[in-house]
């Protein structure tokens, strides 16, 4: 390629773009990598277009909420359209997704309200999580400093069905973040439905011996406890089978901390959105002491350690305990998602798991359970494992 050639490629001509018609200057497309996670508490991702233009994994809350005009400086806030009224004018429909959608002076939405929520609004947390990032606009391609291109390739960790994920996603035709428009094509071929938790399995692989033929990942979640099983017999693991175990989540050792809270002083009533809080700055030392601070400073670590033994003998989660118990005795186990990276959750649940003979070495955890399943996943776009995109 002449010097000349690769000038007009990679520079942008702000500001003239719409009235160049015969020399258009034409820019190399780059074609985002968007891996989502959205789950019911917060969703997780991260989007890189090749090795050197990457965000860090980004987590932002699951709440969502419907303004009526985007505000400006916001985060999470966005325009879009993705359907056509009466009249066959787009209808434009004005979001905010995140922390700051508590701040809109509106009922907001969070995940963790609805069963299915997490499906229903992953058009909007997905573009939420996409007006969330610091780096939008270099990501983006065009002539035009206000009209943009967003050319991405979608891949999720979710347990709804792909396609409809999909379906859903491709309805939504352009987003408007801080008045730069930028027209959204989701590549086809580009999209890809992975487990949910698979980052997870990424990494447990890289822990196994070509011995361990197969493994689980138990992923404690807001709302489930899901165990799968794999296979490590391939290049990439493969999952086999998965039990959900709805109901088995941090939301509901929230209902028991609040009901052992409750019962050692009957006056004392905190919200469970403090209580959440509470649980996820708590610590256990190593001599099994747990502490957990009230907000008038009273240490309710004991109530705490009650309820994490009350969820794991009375709540879903026995069942997934109960069965790792098992198999944990011949394969080994990865911990994830965010209910390990609650030290007192990590720990107990896992002395649980060696009291019921699963040897020590065949438990695994990860230094960020809570983040795992997502960030492994770049390894499959960049590097020497290219499978994903071999196997797409
Ligand atoms: N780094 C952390 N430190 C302490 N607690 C955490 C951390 N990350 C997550 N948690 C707690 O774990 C809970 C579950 O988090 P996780 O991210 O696994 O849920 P989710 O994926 O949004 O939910 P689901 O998988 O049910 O859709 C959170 O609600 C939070 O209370
Ligand atoms: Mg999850």
């Amino acid at each position: 390629m002449t010097q000349k050639k690769q000038e007009d490629i990679l520079e942008p001509q702000v500001g003239q773009a719409e009235t160049l018609t015969p020399q258009k200057k034409r820019e190399v497309k780059k074609v985002i990598q968007l891996i989502i996670d959205a789950g019911r508490s917060s969703i997780k991702y991260q989007a890189f277009t090749d090795s050197e233009t990457v965000t860090p994994v980004m987590k932002v809350e699951s709440l969502v909420c419907s303004v009526s005009s985007t505000p400006f400086g916001e985060s999470g806030a966005f325009s879009m359209s993705r359907s056509k009224g009466e009249d066959g004018k787009e209808v434009v429909e004005h979001w905010v997704v995140g922390k700051s959608a508590r701040l809109q002076g509106k009922e907001y939405i969070a995940m963790t309200d609805g069963e299915n929520h997490k499906i229903t609004y992953f058009p909007i947390l997905c573009l939420g999580a996409l007006a969330s990032l610091p780096n939008l606009y270099e990501l983006s391609t065009g002539t035009s400093p206000k009209r943009r291109s967003l050319h991405i390739n979608l891949s999720t960790l979710s347990l709804a069905e792909p396609m409809e994920l999909k379906k859903a996603i491709e309805q939504c035709k352009w987003i408007t973040v801080d008045g730069v428009k930028y027209r959204l094509s989701f590549q086809r071929s580009g999209f890809l439905g992975f487990p949910e938790g698979y980052g997870a399995s990424l990494w447990a692989k890289s822990q196994l011996t070509t011995e361990d033929k197969y493994f689980s990942v138990f992923d404690i979640g807001f709302g489930t406890a899901t165990d799968s099983d794999y296979d490590n017999l391939g290049n990439l693991p493969k999952r086999i089978a998965a039990t959900l175990n709805g109901g088995g989540g941090v939301s509901a050792l929230i209902e028991d901390f609040s009901l052992t809270v409750s019962q050692a002083d009957s006056s004392k009533r905190i919200r469970p959105s403090k209580l959440r809080e509470i649980l996820e700055t708590a610590t256990i030392s190593d001599d099994g002491k747990v502490s957990a601070l009230a907000p008038d400073g009273k240490d309710i670590g004991k109530q705490l350690e009650a309820a994490i033994h009350l969820w794991m003998k009375d709540s879903p989660l026995a069942y997934a305990i109960s069965d790792l118990g098992i198999k944990g005795r011949r394969n080994k186990i990865a911990l994830c998602g965010g209910g390990f990276a609650i030290p007192p959750v990590q720990q107990i649940v896992k002395q649980r798991l060696l009291k019921a003979g699963i040897p020590e070495n065949h438990l695994l955890i990860p230094d960020n359970p809570g983040t795992v399943a997502l960030s492994e996943m770049k390894k499959l776009y960049v590097g020497e494992n290219n499978d994903a995109q071999q196997a797409a």
